[in-house]
């Protein structure tokens, strides 16, 4: 497994690859868990090579003290991507990446970024589309994996790929989930004893809002979800909405034609959970 933190370096590397040689790239921020894994290893049958970056992107935190307290892992990172055999890491600093201004480019998504996150969370999808249009321009990846519990974000991205004419496919991962049915995030490592312990209540009332969407209409179901997350006393609920998977706009009247997903963002005492299910 070949690591490189310098641009030039990773970019040298893949110029010397055999033409026609398909590279499957997985962006990570590090603290990999079993679900990165499963991109990785996906992206590795479906492709000639695999290369992972690792980068915590500091312009894609609203909260200067999320980005300090983010897990990282570096040597553990290193070790599971010998296990999976990847063959390159990219792992560049902030310095190389942003030189010396640390700022995002603007981006229109068509509205897809004001939904949801983009409504608690300022700036954080000019972060992620700024970042991952460089990678993606040193990588140059045939095609890059992203995990579906990030759902927006993975709209986002296909629709910056879309505007700006880039050649990679896109490939969404189902979402990665713990036995006991929390979805797999490097935050979770953060959590209490006693918020993890809680933590399947999560998927659980999302399981159930998605039972009784066959049958209830959608302002009653997100009522009840409020309501389960009001009576419980470890969990508040930031948001829970239920939109069309591709514009993400919030449901108006329930139509048969339209594929609807249910999203939620949940505080653990300080720590943000995000989980969707489609409907
Ligand atoms: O999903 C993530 O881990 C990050 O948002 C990404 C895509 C690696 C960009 O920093």
């Amino acid at each position: 497994m070949l690591v490189f933190a310098k641009i030039k370096s990773i970019q040298q590397k893949i110029k010397e690859l055999p033409k026609g040689t398909s590279i499957g790239f997985v962006p990570t921020m590090g603290a990999l868990h079993k679900g990165h894994l499963s991109l990785i290893e996906r992206a590795k049958r479906e492709n000639d090579i695999v290369v992972v970056s690792i980068f915590v992107n500091p312009t894609q935190f609203d909260k200067q003290e999320d980005l300090i307290n983010y897990p990282k892992t570096i040597d553990s990172d290193l070790s599971l991507l010998k296990s999976v055999f990847c063959d390159i890491v990219f792992t560049p600093t902030a310095q190389e990446i942003y030189a010396n201004s640390i700022v995002s480019t603007s981006f229109n998504f068509d509205g897809l970024e004001h939904q949801m996150e983009g409504k608690f969370r300022t700036g954080h999808f000019d972060g992620v589309g700024t970042i991952v249009k460089k990678l993606f321009e040193i990588v140059t990846p045939t095609k890059a994996y992203f995990g579906e519990k990030d759902f927006q974000q993975l709209q986002i991205i296909k629709k910056m790929v879309e505007k700006n004419h880039l050649h990679v496919k896109i490939i969404p991962c189902d979402i990665f989930r713990e036995e006991d049915g929390l979805a797999m995030s490097s935050r979770n490592t953060r959590l209490t004893n006693e918020h993890r312990s809680a933590a399947p209540f999560i998927y659980k009332t999302l399981k159930e809002a998605k039972i009784k969407f066959g049958t209830e209409n959608a302002l009653d179901v997100i009522q009840w979800v409020e309501n389960e997350f009001k009576k419980h006393p470890l969990f508040e609920l930031e948001y829970f909405e239920i939109a069309d998977e591709d514009t993400l706009l919030t449901i108006k009247n329930k139509n048969k034609q339209q594929k609807y997903r249910a999203f939620l963002a949940v505080f653990a005492g300080n720590i943000r959970l995000i989980d969707n299910i489609s409907l």
